[in-house]
C-alpha cells in the first residue's frame, strides 16, 4: 500500500467506522465508537506499513486502521465483544484481520507477559490512574530506539500525570501534538525501569514551594513599587 493508499483507508473507515463500544452505560445503550482525532489516525497512516510492528491498549477505530494498513498488530482489550464486533467488521467490509492479534485481557494482565520489539505503540485503553502509566511503562520499554509512542486523552488526570513526566524527558523526541493526543519518537532502548538519581530532569515544584516563591515574589514587587514611588 502507499502512503496515498493509506490515507484513503483512514477517510473509509472515518466514513464509515466500526461499531464498537456501549456509549454509555444504561441498560440498553447507544453503539458507537470511541475515537480520537482524525489527524491521529493519518499520522499512523503515514508513519506505518506492513512491516511495522504494532501495539495498542484499547480498541476501536485505529484497531481497524491497523488491520486495513496490514501491521504486524497486537490489540489489547478486555472486551470479548467488542473484539467479535470489529471481526464481523473486517468481514463485513472486506478487511483483512489475520495480522491483528487480540489480547483480551486488561493491559496490567497482558503487557507484562509480551515480547518482542515494537516499532509503534497507542496508549488508549484503560484511563484510570495508573493504567496509562503501566501502559507506558511495559509497553514502551519494547519500543526500539526511533519507535514511536502515541498517547490518547491528553487532558484525562492519569494521563496527564504519564505527560508530566514524558514531556520533561528528552528520550521522548515531540513528533506531533494536539490538545487530545500527542506522538513521541523514542531515543532510547531497553526497561523504562531508572531510579529516580537517573531522571535529574524530573523536577515537579510541590504546591507548597510555588505558592512561597509567589509570595516572596508578590513582596519584592510591593516594596519595589514603594521604594520607587508606584
Ligand atoms: C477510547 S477506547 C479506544 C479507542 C481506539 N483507540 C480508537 O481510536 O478508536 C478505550 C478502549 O480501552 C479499552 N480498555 C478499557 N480498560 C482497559 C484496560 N484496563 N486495558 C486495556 N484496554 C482497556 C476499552 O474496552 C476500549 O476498547
Amino acid at each position: 500500500m502507499t502512503v496515498a493508499e493509506r490515507l484513503a483507508a483512514v477517510e473509509r473507515l472515518l466514513a464509515d467506522p466500526p461499531v464498537v463500544h456501549p456509549m454509555d452505560p444504561s441498560g440498553d445503550p447507544a453503539m458507537g465508537v470511541w475515537s480520537t482525532e482524525p489527524d491521529c489516525y493519518r499520522f499512523i497512516a503515514r508513519r506505518c506499513d506492513d512491516t511495522t510492528r504494532t501495539l495498542e491498549t484499547g480498541a476501536g477505530l485505529s484497531t481497524a486502521l491497523f488491520a486495513a494498513i496490514g501491521t504486524h498488530h497486537t490489540c489489547v482489550t478486555p472486551g470479548r465483544p467488542e473484539v467479535e464486533r470489529l471481526q464481523a467488521y473486517f468481514d463485513s467490509r472486506g478487511i483483512d484481520g489475520s495480522r491483528v492479534a487480540f489480547d483480551v485481557a486488561p493491559s496490567h494482565v497482558s503487557l507484562p507477559r509480551g515480547s518482542g520489539e515494537l516499532d509503534l505503540v497507542l496508549i488508549d485503553g484503560g484511563h484510570g490512574f495508573p493504567m496509562p502509566i503501566l501502559d507506558w511503562f511495559y509497553a514502551g520499554e519494547r519500543l526500539r530506539p526511533g519507535g514511536v509512542l502515541i498517547v490518547d486523552d491528553l487532558p484525562l488526570p492519569a494521563v496527564r500525570t504519564l505527560m508530566a513526566y514524558v514531556d520533561r524527558d528528552d528520550r521522548w523526541q515531540p513528533l506531533e501534538r494536539t490538545e487530545k493526543w500527542a506522538a513521541f519518537e523514542r531515543r532510547s532502548s531497553g526497561s523504562l525501569a531508572e531510579d529516580w538519581t537517573q531522571q535529574p530532569f524530573y523536577v515537579v515544584h510541590p504546591p507548597g514551594a510555588k505558592a512561597f516563591v509567589h509570595r516572596v515574589m508578590n513582596k519584592a514587587r510591593r516594596e519595589a513599587r514603594r521604594v520607587l514611588g508606584g
